[in-house]
């Protein structure tokens, strides 16, 4: 696996800080508030299982499965729910935790179908963000490490559903999309 990395984008110890300095943040602004963390699979597991445990308020936890790109590595555009989540929303503070924020179109289709189930708030919190590659207006309010217009791997995101469990953020060698 290793073999097949070109570089080294965002290494392990830089994605530790950012996601205590994250949880920290999330663990101020939502202090007193009934907050559900919402993950968004595959991607976003890694990430949630970090980052909770970097929150030092009570939070429920829940996880909804979205389909995004296949074997390819440019969105279809099209979002379709895998897996709904079980949490009832309303009234609740919901926190949805993703991988990377890419056109945005996930993010904007979950937040709007969330937003229609009774909630206080509806927020973003983003491991890494790709804004040069936005095709919807949609801000994540709690960003990690913003990245290039390049693909990448690790820390939960895949090429083809390999490399998730690299624990850098890599970009990989041209062949092994080619071949
Ligand atoms: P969006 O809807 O285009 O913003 O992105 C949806 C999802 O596609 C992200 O949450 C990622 O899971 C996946 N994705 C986008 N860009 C990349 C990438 O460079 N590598 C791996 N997965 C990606
Ligand atoms: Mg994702």
């Amino acid at each position: 696996m290793r073999a097949d990395i070109e570089k080294i984008l965002v290494s392990q110890k830089e994605i530790g800080e950012m996601v205590k300095q994250l949880g920290k943040r999330i663990s101020e602004d939502y202090q007193g508030q009934d907050l559900i963390l919402v993950g968004v699979l595959k991607g976003g597991f890694v990430f949630m299982a970090d980052l909770m445990r970097e929150i030092t308020i009570p939070v429920d936890i829940d996880m909804i499965a979205v389909s995004s790109y296949g074997a390819s590595t440019r969105s279809s555009g099209v979002v379709r729910i895998i897996k709904d989540m079980d949490l009832d929303l309303t009234d609740k503070h919901v926190l949805i935790v993703e991988d990377l924020v890419d056109t945005g179109l996930t993010l904007k289709h979950l937040k709007e179908l969330f937003n229609t189930r009774g909630p206080k708030s509806v927020k973003i919190c983003t491991a890494f963000d790709k804004p040069s590659r936005r095709k919807v207006s949609i801000e994540a309010e709690y960003k990690g490490i913003e990245v290039p217009d390049e693909f990448i791997v690790g820390y939960g995101l895949d090429f083809a559903g390999k490399y998730r469990n690299l624990p850098d953020v890599c970009t990989l060698k041209k062949e092994v999309y080619t071949k």
